[in-house]
């Protein structure tokens, strides 16, 4: 399969104008993104943005509507065969089978892909050992960690040696020390040639791992960028002044120059009483509170939070608008 590794394409996976609707509600209207060859796209967006539909289509499991595909060069509704001879899939549900031993799954694995026994029972070996799972390999998965499943669900997935690799979700609830081992394999992964595309609702999972984050939302492409670029965008922390009277916050905004905040509210990120601000360095903060004195408008507390993935989605949707 040398053709996998031709520089023939520098693209392992292009999409252009990708729509897909389930009946009446229109889930991709129009999604592109590109992931170059060797390295790792992060899709963020949150529940329900269609990150696992597009994941579906791009590994053939569903047929879009419209637009294009190409996956390692091939296109996924008329080349599906080719495809799935080159990718990986670890998908949001856990795919291993709790009865069986970890070593016993991948070995089952090895069989779906035709590898003989013998080469089978050489591969799950491999696999555990590459995953740091050698030590659990004869006990059921049933009793595995949360982090030890989804590394036995990627090393599943890694089986056929897939040169590109879809990964859906695959650090959402695990503890903080879970997510990090997760992250040194996946980039390892990459580290050793494999193509990326990791779907995640943790923006600093995408700022870890990602060459490139693509955040979508309403069915289209809010962003695309390196995450450096989009993190500067988001800013770094929030100032959020909780005012006294609702009726003030028009004037604190006009006094403060912040934006009207419609979208902020559609989505339920602030209340009335609230004005969000990025905060543009320690001075900011007493600036905001004088011209707020200076208007007569009453403070009743002052936070400070780090940005999160809802501030991503205010600024760009605001942005958009
Ligand atoms: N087979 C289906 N039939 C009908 N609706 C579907 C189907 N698959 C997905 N949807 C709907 O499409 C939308 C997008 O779903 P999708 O699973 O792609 O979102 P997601 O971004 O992966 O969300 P999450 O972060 O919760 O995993 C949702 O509104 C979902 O209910
Ligand atoms: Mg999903």
């Amino acid at each position: 399969m040398n053709y996998i590794h031709s520089t023939a394409f520098t693209d392992a996976i292009r999409v252009r104008g990708l729509t897909k609707s389930f009946g009446a509600t229109r889930v991709l209207a129009g999604v592109d993104l590109t992931v170059p060859t060797g390295s790792l796209l992060a899709l963020l967006g949150p529940n329900g943005s269609g990150k696992t539909t597009t994941v579906r289509i791009l590994t053939t499991l569903l047929a879009p509507d419209g637009g294009t595909a190409t996956v390692g060069g091939n296109d996924v509704t008329r080349e599906g065969v080719a495809v799935r001879r080159m990718i990986g899939l670890t998908s949001q549900q856990a795919t291993v089978d709790d009865l069986l031993t970890g070593r016993e799954n991948l070995e089952l694995f090895a069989g779906l892909y035709h590898l003989g026994r013998r080469r089978a029972r050489q591969r799950a070996a491999e696999l555990l050992e590459r995953f740091d799972l050698a030590g659990a390999a004869n006990r059921r998965v049933g009793t595995y960690s949360g982090g030890m499943r989804r590394r036995l669900d990627l090393a599943a997935s890694m089986v056929s040696e897939p040169r590109i690799l879809f990964l859906d979700e695959p650090t959402t609830g695990l503890d903080p020390r879970s997510r990090a081992e997760l992250w040194s394999v996946i980039r390892e992964l990459l580290a050793s040639g494999t193509t990326i595309l990791l779907t995640t609702q943790y923006l600093e999972e995408a700022d870890r791992l990602a060459d490139r984050v693509v955040v979508i939302d309403g069915g289209r492409v809010v962003a695309d960028d390196s995450p450096a670029a989009l993190k500067r965008q988001v800013g770094a922390e929030r100032l959020v002044l909780h005012l006294s009277r609702a009726e003030d916050a028009p004037r604190a905004r006009a006094a403060l120059g912040v934006p009207a905040q419609e979208t902020a509210l559609a989505h339920g990120v602030t209340s009335p009483h609230e004005i969000t601000l990025a905060l543009r360095g320690p001075e900011h903060l007493r600036c905001a509170l004088n011209a707020l004195r200076r208007a007569g408008i009453g403070v009743e507390h002052v936070e400070l939070r780090t940005p999160t993935l809802d501030d991503v989605f205010f600024e760009l949707t605001a942005a958009a608008a």
